[in-house]
C-alpha cells in the first residue's frame, strides 16, 4: 500500500494532515473512497448529512489501514443541535462509520430554530469527554459566533471549517483563526471546480508543469495554518491533489492568484441557514 508523507498542522493537541478527502455529493462512495486511501489520503472528511457515512466507514474497513491511522472528521447536522438529539447523530454516525470514534467532530452549521448555542457546545464537548470524538469544532460559523462558542464550550475548539479558495476573500477569519490558534480547514478548495479553467491558474501551472487544481491547493498551503479537503471520484486527480509539496510559488504567483478574489466568489451559501459572513 503507498503512504504519501503528507505534512501535519496542529492546534491545541489536534494534528492533521494538510490535505484531506472530500466526501459530499459522492453518492454511493464505497470505491472512491477506497481509491483515495490507496492513492494515500489519511484524513478524510464526512458528514451525517452527506449520506457518505456508510461508504467510507466500509472502505476504511475493507482497507487494511489502521484506524489510527486515519484522521476521521464527521458533523452534527443543524437540525440536531439539542443535546439529547446531538448525541442520537453522533451514535448514528459512529455506527455508519463502523468506528467508537472520530478524530475530529463538527457543528455542521449554526442553528437556525433558537437552539441556545450553549446547549450545543456542552453536547459537542460531551462527545469529546466520552471518547466519542478526539477533538472538536465547528464550521459555517462566522467569527463572533465561533468566539461564542469557545467562550461556551467546555472543551477546546481546535478548526473551523469554512469554504475558502482563490475566488473567495477570507483574509479576516483566517487571521481570527491563527490568533485564536484555531486551525482554519477550507472546503471547496477548488471552488467546486470552478476555478480549474482560470486563466491565471492555466497559466502559472503551464509555467510550472503542474494542473490548475495543484496550483490552487498549493497556494492554499502556502499561506499556512489551513487544511484543504478537494473531493474527487477520479484517482489521477486524487493523486495529483496529494502530490503538491514539492513545489513553492513566488511572491508575485502569490499576489496573482490572491487577486483573483470576487464580491460573488462565494459558493455555499444556503439561504436561511447561513450566518451573516465576516
Ligand atoms: N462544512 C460544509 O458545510 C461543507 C460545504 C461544502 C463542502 N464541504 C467539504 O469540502 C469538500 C470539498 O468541497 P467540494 O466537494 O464542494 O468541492 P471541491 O473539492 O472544491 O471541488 C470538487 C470538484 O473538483 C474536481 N477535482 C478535484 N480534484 C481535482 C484535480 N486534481 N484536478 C481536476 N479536477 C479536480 C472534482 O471533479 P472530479 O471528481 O472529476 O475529480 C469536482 O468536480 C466536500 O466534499 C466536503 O467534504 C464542507
Amino acid at each position: 500500500m503507498s503512504r504519501t508523507a503528507i505534512p501535519t498542522l496542529s492546534a491545541k493537541g489536534c494534528e492533521l494532515p494538510v490535505i484531506g478527502f472530500g466526501t459530499s455529493q459522492l453518492g454511493v462512495c464505497g470505491e472512491i473512497v477506497a481509491n483515495a486511501l490507496k492513492v494515500g489520503y489519511r484524513h478524510i472528511d464526512t458528514a451525517w448529512k452527506y449520506g457518505t457515512e456508510q461508504g467510507v466507514g466500509e472502505s476504511i474497513k475493507a482497507s487494511g489501514v489502521p484506524r489510527k491511522d486515519i484522521f476521521l472528521v464527521t458533523k452534527v447536522s443543524h437540525e440536531y443541535l439539542r443535546a439529547a438529539d446531538f448525541a442520537k447523530s453522533v451514535e448514528e454516525s459512529l455506527e455508519r462509520l463502523q468506528t467508537d470514534y472520530v478524530d475530529l467532530l463538527f457543528v455542521h452549521w449554526p442553528a437556525i430554530d433558537g437552539t441556545p448555542l450553549a446547549e450545543t457546545m456542552g453536547a459537542l464537548a460531551k462527545a469529546k469527554r466520552e471518547g466519542k470524538a478526539r477533538h472538536v469544532g465547528v464550521a459555517n460559523f462566522n467569527i463572533a459566533l465561533t468566539e461564542e462558542a469557545m467562550r461556551l464550550c467546555p472543551e477546546p475548539l481546535a478548526v473551523l471549517q469554512a469554504e475558502y479558495h482563490a475566488y473567495l476573500d477570507q483574509s479576516r477569519v483566517l487571521a481570527f483563526c491563527r490568533k485564536a490558534g484555531l486551525i482554519f480547514m477550507a472546503y471547496c478548495p477548488l471552488g467546486r471546480g470552478r476555478l480549474l479553467g482560470d486563466p491565471v491558474l492555466g497559466e502559472i501551472a503551464r509555467n510550472r508543469g503542474k494542473s490548475p487544481a495543484q496550483i490552487a491547493l498549493r497556494r492554499l498551503i502556502e499561506q499556512g495554518n489551513i487544511a484543504s479537503i478537494p473531493r474527487s471520484a477520479n484517482p489521477q486527480h486524487m493523486a495529483e491533489s496529494l502530490d503538491v509539496f514539492n513545489f513553492t510559488l513566488t511572491d508575485e504567483e502569490m499576489k496573482r492568484i490572491h487577486a483573483l478574489k470576487r464580491p460573488d466568489g462565494r459558493i455555499a451559501n444556503p439561504k436561511g441557514r447561513a450566518p451573516a459572513w465576516d
